[in-house]
């Protein structure tokens, strides 16, 4: 009989459902909030209320697209965390009353481990492109930037990972500061294909180890932006362009120096990336021709499997599943990845 899994993930601003047959995706449903704009980041309350009105019409669109009864489904899977605890808490509520309703097994997933796995999420009659065990992912959204090391579907082992800031808040972040507009990742991504990388520089950080710092890099931008609209007001206005494709560049700098000095140190030469940031058109670039310098494989996920979407949940569900693990129904969500 098929196994099949309905994954829920909740631990942002992102309601989706998804709906996987014997680890193949039979539907992937995602309601983004709209209602942070206004605020410039993601406001935790609203996040929960947003996630209270989405997610039973998420999970039955998701079912429905699958062409899945509620009856027909194996188990549940959801993400525990990390995340904000109280978005966490409605998928968390909502898939155990559920399992409990369909008696049918719960598996809790974390959420770091739904994007590393996201290369695994197979479509039928699209071919399979999958790292081989172990290889390396550079995990970047707006909560984390991290490398990973996979030894298989259910290890995992971050090997660097920053001591302040995630890449994506600086993106955000300075992108907020400066009045472009939120999220930050799209706006600059899009300005930088317009501008010169190299008519600035921003100040890099010097940590030992595979450790990242992102905060650094953000301050040298802002206060360099701001000693120079001193002088010209119009400063901003008429170097938009190079300041956003300057500051990119030095994150991805940042970022794959780092990455080539863990792939030297592992050997390992399989290479993924995942999150939020992953969508970003010059570090994917940039991936690609260091991957090629340096014989790598590199697997880029799909766009829509970088964001939070529930169909990387299901996945690596499906690997709990199959390795037996059951969540038992007094679990509470974590918003720490250290907690979980
Ligand atoms: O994984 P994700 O959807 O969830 C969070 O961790 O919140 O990542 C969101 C992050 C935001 O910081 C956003 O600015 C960034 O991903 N992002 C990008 C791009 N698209 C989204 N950053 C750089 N370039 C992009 N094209």
């Amino acid at each position: 009989m098929a196994d099949i899994i309905l994954g829920i993930e909740s631990s942002c601003d992102d309601t989706s459902a998804a709906v996987i047959r014997d680890g193949y995706l039979l539907s992937n449903v995602i309601a983004s909030q709209q209602v942070h704009k206004d605020y410039g980041g993601v406001v935790p309350e609203l996040a929960s209320r947003a996630h209270e009105l989405n997610i039973v019409p998420v999970v039955s669109e998701a079912l429905r697209k699958a062409g899945v009864k509620p009856s027909d489904l194996t188990a549940i899977a959801f993400t525990r965390g990390p995340g904000l605890l109280g978005s966490l808490l409605v998928g968390t509520s909502f898939a155990k009353s559920l399992s409990l309703s369909l008696d049918i097994p719960l598996v809790m997933v974390n959420h770091l481990q739904g994007h590393v796995l996201a290369n695994f999420i197979r479509e039928e009659g699209k071919p399979v492109h999958e790292p081989s065990f172990p290889y390396l992912c550079l995990l970047v959204s707006g909560g984390n930037s991290q490398i990973v090391k996979v030894s298989s579907p259910l290890e995992y082992e971050i090997i660097g990972q920053t001591i302040d800031d995630a890449v994506g808040e600086a993106f955000d972040k300075c992108s907020k500061m400066l009045g472009l507009g939120y999220p930050g990742g799209p706006v600059i991504d899009r300005l930088a294909k317009e501008g010169d990388p190299l008519r600035f520089t921003f100040a890099k950080p010097h940590i030992p180890g595979l450790d990242y710092s992102f905060s650094g890099v953000k301050t040298s931008l802002l206060y360099f932006v701001r000693d120079e609209m001193a002088a010209d007001p119009s400063f901003l206005d008429n170097n938009k362009e190079d300041l956003c494709a300057s500051f990119q560049k030095t994150l991805i700098d940042i970022l794959l120096d780092k990455l080539i000095k863990a792939s030297k140190q592992t050997g390992i030469r399989e290479i993924t990336i995942g999150g939020g940031v992953s969508a970003n058109s010059g570090l994917r670039d940039r991936i690609t021709l260091e991957g090629k310098k340096r014989h790598w494989n590199t697997y880029l996920p799909e766009f829509r499997y970088t964001t939070d979407n529930a169909a990387m949940i299901a996945i690596a569900g499906y690997y709990h599943y199959l390795a037996g693990e059951r969540t038992p129904l007094d679990v509470a969500p974590v918003s720490r990845m250290a907690d979980f």
